[in-house]
């Protein structure tokens, strides 16, 4: 119990100890529905009391969809994600404004633990699984919400998305980067969560691998009917999975469309998809697109 606490901690998730049973999300094949399953009404966030970071924010995420939420670093991605999660609290962040909708019901300033029992749970960025446990011991720690016995066939679940997780046995510290990316969705999925908010899955990845972990992603979503909000900066990976899309600037949304609009939209051609598919190159025109505001 004491390592749990300690690791719980570590994934930023308190009140651990008060473990309830979730409200399992059912596995289903579905359609995208009219009513969103999440949706940010006009939230605006502050750091520290004082650093407006998001400035009137609002998305939608249908039921059963992938929505991306694109933009440059600095944008405001990572916040949205944890305004949702409710881990901003861990980052003195507060939502000030606005609604934040899921299914059905206002969860603005709810405890993490909480949401993720509610059914949301969020893959951070940069992995954070926990290295000094092995693989499978991290992947039961997503399943901290849950009493029923089904823990161990969700871990051989995993594994068929995941094989080459089932091969490494040892501690998660030794797994390859791409590993660890996939050992975090796959602790995501141990929570049988309704919705998954995955912050920059392809961070640090080669282009083969980010495409092996967006096919899975893509996958997880049909099979398992999980909702997915994506939030990347590798706007061609994630626009080729997702079917809407946002293009956030300043703790804002400029653009949003279906990823087909976006993807033939001659600006998000120029800054966000780049030239042979180098982002970084695209990026550095920001600075003009403020001066044209041509979104704005
Ligand atoms: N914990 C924090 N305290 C204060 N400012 C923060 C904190 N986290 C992020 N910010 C600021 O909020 C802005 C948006 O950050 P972030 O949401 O991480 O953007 P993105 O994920 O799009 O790169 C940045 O200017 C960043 O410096
Ligand atoms: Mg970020």
């Amino acid at each position: 119990m004491q390592q749990l606490t300690r690791c719980l901690s570590l994934l930023a998730l308190p009140g651990a100890d008060n473990m309830s049973v979730i409200e399992a999300a059912k596995p289903s094949l579905i359609e995208t529905q009219a009513a969103p399953l999440l949706s940010a009404r006009n939230i605006e966030v502050v750091y520290d009391k004082v650093i407006l970071v998001l400035r009137g924010l609002s998305i939608d995420v249908p039921k059963g969809a992938i929505v991306a939420l694109l933009g440059a670093n600095g944008a405001g991605k990572s916040t949205t994600l944890k305004a949702i999660s409710g881990l901003l609290k861990t980052e003195e962040g507060e939502v000030t404004r606005g609604d934040i909708m899921f299914d059905g019901e206002r969860i603005n300033g709810i405890d993490p633990d909480k949401i993720v029992r509610r059914g949301i749970f969020q893959v951070m960025e940069g992995r954070r699984i926990i290295s000094d446990m092995t693989t499978i011991e991290n992947l039961r720690l997503g399943a901290f919400t849950r009493s029923d016995g089904d823990v161990s066939a969700d871990i051989d679940m995993v594994f068929r998305y995941f094989p080459r997780l089932k091969e490494r046995t040892g501690l998660a510290g030794y797994l390859s980067g791409g590993e660890q990316q996939m050992l975090a969705i796959g602790r995501a999925m141990m929570a049988r969560p309704k919705m998954i908010l995955m912050d920059e899955p392809s961070m640090g990845l080669s282009p083969l691998l980010v495409k092996e972990v967006f096919a899975i992603i893509r996958q997880i979503n049909r099979d398992l009917g999980v909702t997915i909000l994506l939030v990347e900066q590798n706007a061609r990976a994630a626009l080729s999975v997702a079917s809407h899309g946002y293009i956030m600037e300043q703790g804002k949304v400029v653009l949003d469309g279906t990823a087909d609009e976006l993807r033939d939209n001659e600006d998000v051609k120029e800054f966000y998809l780049g030239g042979a598919g180098d982002q970084r190159k695209s990026f550095k025109n920001l600075k003009s697109f403020k001066r044209r505001k041509r979104w704005l």
